[in-house]
């Protein structure tokens, strides 16, 4: 496979590029390496995979008009695209929404109009989010459920997404896969979560600000078994009977939610301290629980998500430690 994995020196794409390269396929990387958090840690994911055969790296930026259709008028061979470059956050989203109009919204354009004009195409897979289920009450987040009522501009952008991409499947046929992450933890991290922001505070002795005065609940989800659910679905192009669109999406949870305050504690027992917690009302934009359905994942992908936070916040721990020389 020739795999275009856009967003590659962020936590999945770089995870994701790792994983498909010990498999031995070719990966071209791309990334617009944007301040959003820091610059060095996109820049020491990259330093991991360039030495590695089979990978290329090209910085661009996938909302540029035109920019995408161009990469891949030189590389004609790319079989397999995973779209996971955008502006996360859903916080941030009410800082900055022009961001995410153009990382996700015009740069979710760009990779259709590449797509079209890839001849061996024969799958996109692009990253959506849970957040697409914003004020739902229903637990847990099933596929079929509606999602008309998103609780940020961050939430709205990917379910955008999610309908530009089956406008596509419809309009050309071109076999796509959107998967919704479920907050996603794991070594090399992003900064602006949860995990990071907590173990941080922690080993300086600064308190941790706990939303919705603690009553919050997570679906948190390993890396890894992430990285396992996108090369399932990357690996499964919807089939194309002729009638519906090659269309499908899936969530992408540990299908176990967890109270903040148990993750906190799981935090505490991998740093050896305690938290110092300071309450917050729920803050704009959040929703107060995230729980995903698999059933659909597991039956059509083989997705079955093993790692619990007892096992994977440790070893997110380590990684903190170990990248910052303490
Ligand atoms: N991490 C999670 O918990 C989570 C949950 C739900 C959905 N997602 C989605 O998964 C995808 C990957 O998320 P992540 O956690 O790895 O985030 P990340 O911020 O670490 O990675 C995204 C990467 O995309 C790059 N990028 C942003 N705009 C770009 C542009 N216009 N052109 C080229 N590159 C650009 C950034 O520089 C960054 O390296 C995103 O689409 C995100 O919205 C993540």
């Amino acid at each position: 496979m020739s795999v275009l994995v856009t967003g590659a020196a962020g936590f999945i794409g770089f995870h994701t590029s790792a994983a498909l390269l010990a498999r031995g396929e070719t990966v071209i990387g791309i990334d617009n390496l944007n301040p959003y958090y820091a610059v060095s840690l996109k820049e020491a994911r990259l330093a991991e995979l360039t030495p590695r055969r089979g990978f290329a790296f090209q910085h661009l930026d996938v909302a540029e008009r035109g920019a995408m259709t161009a990469l891949v008028q030189q590389h004609p061979e790319i079989d397999r695209i995973v779209h996971l470059a955008a502006q996360a956050g859903v916080r941030h989203s009410l800082v900055d929404p022009h961001a995410y109009v153009r990382a996700n919204i015009e740069g979710q354009l760009e990779i259709l109009e590449a797509c079209r004009r890839l001849p061996r195409l024969a799958h996109l897979v692009f990253a959506s989010s849970s957040s697409v289920y914003g004020g739902n009450t229903k637990l847990p987040f099933a596929i079929t459920d509606p999602v008309d009522t998103p609780q940020s501009l961050y939430a709205a952008s990917k379910k955008a997404d999610e309908l530009m991409s089956y406008c596509y499947a419809h309009l050309y046929r071109l076999p796509s896969t959107g998967l919704r992450f479920f907050t996603v933890y794991g070594p090399w991290g992003r900064p602006d979560m949860a995990a990071w922001l907590f173990t941080e505070a922690i080993l300086k002795g600064e308190p941790i600000r706990i939303f919705n005065n603690g009553k919050m609940r997570r679906d948190f989800t390993y890396i890894d078994d992430i990285v396992a659910g996108v090369l399932a679905a990357l690996d499964r192009p919807p089939p194309d009977p002729g009638k519906e669109p090659p269309y499908r999406l899936y969530n992408l949870g540990n299908h176990r939610s967890e109270e903040l305050k148990r993750f906190i504690a799981v935090l505490e027992a991998a740093i050896g301290r305690k938290a110092v917690m300071e309450f917050a009302p729920l803050q704009p934009g959040d929703v107060p629980a995230t729980y995903a359905d698999i059933v659909d994942s597991t039956r059509d992908l083989g997705f079955m998500p093993t790692t619990s936070i007892d096992e994977g916040v440790p070893r997110f721990v380590d990684w903190y430690r170990r990248y910052h020389g303490l």
